[in-house]
This record gives structure tokens, C-alpha cells and sequence, in this order.
């Protein structure tokens, strides 16, 4: 059977002074929004406070995927997933605790989440894998969205497939995600894919969606 496959828009590049028309856009071909938080500290960016993140996820259409970049996450985790967030993502270089912290967000009734930076092995936190629910390998550094694709992790992506198995986990990829490269990503064992720039500056967010999805499901396997 194809391995199911799920794109999640990223609003990072979307213009937040219309956040909502931004989402109603895409809302009906997409499967969940991807709600980059950063904080300034464990990436050089800031996006939004919990308040102002809480109001996007109160009043998102469709399901929300929050990707947490921030330093104090084993605080904040489990508060994106008791507002109501479908998935919450956590880094592990910045989780003191992860086998709690993931335990947390399950325990509030969210999938829990762990991203690994491009120099994070994934040998490093496969024990965790009982209690993930999605691996996010990001293909960029994160804190901004408009950068370069890195083919160079497919080799993770590959390798976290192997450990994933046939296992229900999502494995997600998270930068530089668009026509030209998320066959790529698909083909190393991909099935969930962030778009961000590559969807907000299309001509056409939903058809970009649409297309984005037929690539991928196309040499899913
Ligand atoms: C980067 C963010 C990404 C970003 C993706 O740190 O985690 O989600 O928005 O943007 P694109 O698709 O433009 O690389
Ligand atoms: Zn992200």
C-alpha cells in the first residue's frame, strides 16, 4: 500500500496581517497548518508569544501543527497542546527532559513531536521512538522559512524510516520543501511535508498544495 502522504503550509511566509484569508486559502487542501514558534533564543528569529499563538489556534479552520523553536520548551510544550493543537513538535537540543516533556503533550491528547537540527543524528533519539509520535528532520537550519533544501539529509531521512518501520509514526520534513524538491524527499521515506514560501508566494496557494501532493504521492512507496 502507497504510504499516505500530508502537506502542512507553514504561515511563517504567509502575510500575518491577514492571517485568516492566508489560511482560508489553503485550509481546504491542506491537512494540517504549520505553526513555526520561535523565541529569539534558540533561533535567532521571533515569531509569536503564546497568547497571540493561542488566538491563530483557536481560530484555525483545520487541525494545527506547532513546531516549538524555543529554549524553555519543556514549560511550553505542554501548553500548545492543552490549547488545542493537533501535533506539537519539540526540539530535542532544546528539551532538558524528553521522555517527560513528549509524555506531556500525549497526555494533554496532542501527537507528540521530536525535530532534530540538520547536526542531530537520529541514532542519537531513536529510543525514543515509542513515544513519538512524528520525527521532523529538518532539511534547513530552522529559523527562517525561503531557504536552500539540504539534499544531504535524505541520508537521515532514510535512516529514520528504518527505525520507524511500518510504524504509525509521521516523518516529517521541514525547509526548502517545493516542486523541485520534495520528490526528493519523498523517495528517502518522507510522508509529511512543511511548505512555506513555496506555498504563500505562489499565484495559486491551493493549487501549489494540490500539485505539491501529487508529486509526492506519486513516488511515495
Ligand atoms: C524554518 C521553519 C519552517 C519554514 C519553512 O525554521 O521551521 O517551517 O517556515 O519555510 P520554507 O518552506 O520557505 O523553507
Ligand atoms: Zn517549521
Amino acid at each position: 500500500m502507497k504510504r499516505h502522504i500530508r502537506i502542512t503550509p507553514s504561515i511563517l511566509n504567509a502575510d500575518l496581517s491577514q492571517l485568516d484569508g492566508e489560511i482560508a486559502k489553503i485550509a481546504q487542501v491542506s491537512d494540517l497548518i504549520h505553526l513555526d514558534v520561535m523565541d529569539n533564543k534558540f533561533v535567532p528569529n521571533f515569531t509569536f508569544d503564546f497568547e497571540s499563538a493561542s488566538t491563530i489556534i483557536e481560530n484555525c479552520p483545520i487541525p494545527v501543527d506547532a513546531h516549538l523553536m524555543v529554549a524553555d520548551v519543556d514549560e511550553i510544550a505542554p501548553q500548545y497542546a492543552q490549547a488545542g493543537c493537533a501535533s506539537v513538535t519539540i526540539h530535542a537540543e532544546a528539551t532538558k527532559d524528553i521522555s517527560a516533556t513528549l509524555k506531556s503533550i500525549r497526555a494533554y491528547g496532542a501527537q507528540a513531536g521530536l525535530a532534530l537540527k540538520p547536526n542531530s543524528a537520529i541514532s542519537d533519539y531513536s529510543q525514543f521512538s515509542d513515544l513519538v509520535d512524528m520525527f521532523l528532520i529538518m532539511t534547513v537550519e530552522p529559523g527562517f522559512g525561503g531557504q536552500k533544501f539540504m539534499n544531504e539529509m535524505m541520508d537521515k531521512v532514510r535512516a529514520t524510516r528504518a527505525i520507524i518501520g511500518e510504524r504509525p509514526i509521521w516523518l516529517q520534513v521541514d525547509g526548502g520543501i517545493s516542486v523541485q524538491t520534495i520528490e526528493i524527499a519523498a523517495k528517502a521515506g518522507a510522508d509529511t511535508f512543511v511548505a512555506g514560501s513555496a506555498v504563500f508566494k505562489a499565484s495559486d496557494p491551493a493549487a501549489m498544495v494540490v500539485s505539491l501532493r501529487e508529486l509526492a504521492q506519486g513516488v511515495a512507496n
